[in-house]
């Protein structure tokens, strides 16, 4: 599949947001705390070729520690990819993405509230478990995980972000 994944405004994540990961819910169900900070970032995939090409991946970042967890921290939160286009690569161009993102930022510590059914998918990408199992009413079992990301040659190290 020819994907590419671009950086968009919050508000062009919303749709996918809620078709993938609040079925059902009310729109207001996909607006993330923290989605209009200048320090956010969203990132879309896109996928098709000229008037068929179509968003086919979200994924948002946020400047915000973990708890417990080292300074500078970056949280990964909004990650879905349509059900058609599951299984060709959308997932790890985002997630790659994301990571030149933070590398760009001058590195620290990426996390998320994972998802279970997920938590494997971030695992062959270097993310650990790094909390209990919690389970949020009408999402699921959730775990925390977290990866460390490098500053990019370059890019001094701290916390660099704008
Ligand atoms: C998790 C999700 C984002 C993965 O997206 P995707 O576009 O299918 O992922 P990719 O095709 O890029 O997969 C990259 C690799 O991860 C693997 N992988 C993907 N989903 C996986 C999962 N749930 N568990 C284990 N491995 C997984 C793929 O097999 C692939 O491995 P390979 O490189 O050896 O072939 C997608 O399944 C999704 O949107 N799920 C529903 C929403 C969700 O749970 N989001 C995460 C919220 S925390």
């Amino acid at each position: 599949m020819d994907v590419s994944v671009r950086r968009v405004a919050a508000a062009a994540t919303r749709a996918l947001r809620l078709d993938v990961l609040r079925p059902g819910r009310p729109p207001e169900d996909a607006v993330y705390p923290g989605d209009d900070e200048a320090t956010s970032a969203h990132f879309a995939a896109e996928a098709g070729a000229g008037a068929g090409r179509e968003m086919v991946g979200i994924a948002s970042l946020y400047a915000e520690t973990r708890a417990g967890g080292p300074a500078p921290g970056w949280r990964l939160r909004g990650m879905a990819t349509a059900p058609s286009a599951r299984g060709a690569g959308v997932g790890a161009a985002l997630l790659n993405a994301c990571i030149d993102h933070v590398a760009a930022h001058g590195g620290g510590e990426l996390w998320c509230n994972a998802r279970v059914s997920a938590s494997g998918f971030y695992a062959r990408y270097g993310f650990e478990v790094a909390g209990e199992r919690v389970e949020i009413e009408g999402i699921g079992t959730h775990e925390v995980m977290r990866r460390s990301v490098s500053a990019a040659p370059g890019v001094a190290c701290g916390d660099g972000r704008p």
